[in-house]
């Protein structure tokens, strides 16, 4: 079965099996099934966050389930929503409602059950702000489980769910905790120009898409998985000496005092903006982003973002690390 309309680099690999569900029950089922069975397990939502480099010789599970139950309490909205639902989707669900705080996210590609992974997060804002409980199923203990956030352990682009509970957790619902009283987030770039007295989330939600398309490619158009790096976290010596050297170097100074760098910058320093491995390039617009020119490869994308961490390192003395998730042939592979 051809994975290539399941994930949104538009790569052409194949998995044994491909099985959708749309309902708790089923996903919970269908998954405890299969991790009993002799093949590996992958659960997909959007993918727009996974490369695959070989065909997958494992059963794919195609997460579908839909739901959002709200209740509140005298501060707070809680949105129950199931696994399979749309984030965008969620997004404008929320704002029609007057439920406000995710519009900063708007536009992020993906399911809801995906986002607690990576702990997607834009424009000034992260997922585990507005996270209030996780919902699993474990493959290993065959329990279902509710993890508060603190226990999620989120992290930039990280989480529990991409360390220690890697491959053991199949996340069924998420609950989202947002404030009644809303409290605009407009520091970042793009947003700075709005009034904090008069902005609403309309406006941020409008200037975030507007933005977002205006930087990144479309994946129906270009496949993409949106920016293909980390922005890389430096200690401020290194930070120090970088700065001496460039002296445009774009960096953040982070709680810990260390620095995060915009690897898209230091990307397109290192002069790799449009640059090709077969079907593979450096997009143009945003060097932080891979695009599939048309007929790309597993192994045409593994090249070009080895030569992009040489070529970064060899300049910057900086190691950038993938973002999306790299399928083989058995599961999650490193980039050699
Ligand atoms: N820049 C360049 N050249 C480039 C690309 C970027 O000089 O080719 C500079 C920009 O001018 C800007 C800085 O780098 O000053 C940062 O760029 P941008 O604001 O576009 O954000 P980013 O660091 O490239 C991150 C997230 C995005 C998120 C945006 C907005 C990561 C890995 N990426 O990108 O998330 O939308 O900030 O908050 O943290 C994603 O994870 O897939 C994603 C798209």
């Amino acid at each position: 079965i051809s994975l290539k309309p399941f994930n949104t680099f538009g790569l052409q690999q194949n998995c044994l099996s491909l099985i959708n569900v749309d309902t708790k029950s089923d996903l919970i089922s269908t998954c405890d099934k299969l991790y009993k069975g002799d093949f590996p397990l992958l659960i997909l939502g959007g993918g727009s966050n996974l490369i695959f480099t070989e065909n997958y010789q494992g059963s794919v599970v195609k997460v579908s389930t839909k739901g959002i139950e709200i209740t509140s309490d005298d501060t707070h909205y809680y949105l129950t929503v199931q696994a399979g639902e749309n984030w965008h989707q969620l997004v404008e669900f929320c704002l029609a409602r007057k439920i406000y705080g995710l519009e900063n996210m708007a536009l992020i590609p993906g399911t809801v059950g995906a986002a607690p992974i990576q702990n997607i997060g834009a424009y000034g804002v992260e997922f585990n702000l507005f996270c209030h409980q996780v919902e699993f199923w474990r493959l290993d203990t065959e329990q279902l489980i509710t993890y508060s956030n603190e226990q999620c352990e989120f992290d930039y682009r990280e989480s529990v769910f991409k360390q220690r509970l890697k491959n053991l957790a199949v996340i069924t619902q998420v609950t989202l905790k947002l404030a009644k009283h809303w409290v605009p987030v407009i520091n970042y770039g793009p947003l700075q120009h709005f009034d904090l007295a008069t902005v609403t989330a309309r406006d941020i939600f409008e200037c975030v898409c507007h933005v977002r398309q205006a930087k990144l490619p479309d994946p129906t158009m270009l496949g993409n998985v949106g920016s293909f790096f980390k922005n890389p976290v430096i200690p401020v010596e290194h930070y120090n000496s970088l700065k001496a050297s460039f002296s445009n170097l774009i960096a953040y100074e982070q709680a810990d005092g260390q620095f995060k760098l915009a690897a898209g910058w230091l990307i397109d320093q290192a002069g790799l903006k449009g640059v090709k491995v077969g079907g593979a390039a450096v997009h143009q617009d945003q060097a932080l982003v891979l695009v599939n020119l048309g007929n790309a490869n597993g192994s045409d994308v593994c090249q070009l973002a080895r030569k992009i961490i040489n070529a970064v390192y060899d300049k910057f003395s900086v190691v950038l690390h993938p973002e999306p998730r790299v399928i083989g042939s058995q599961g999650e592979i490193d980039i050699k």
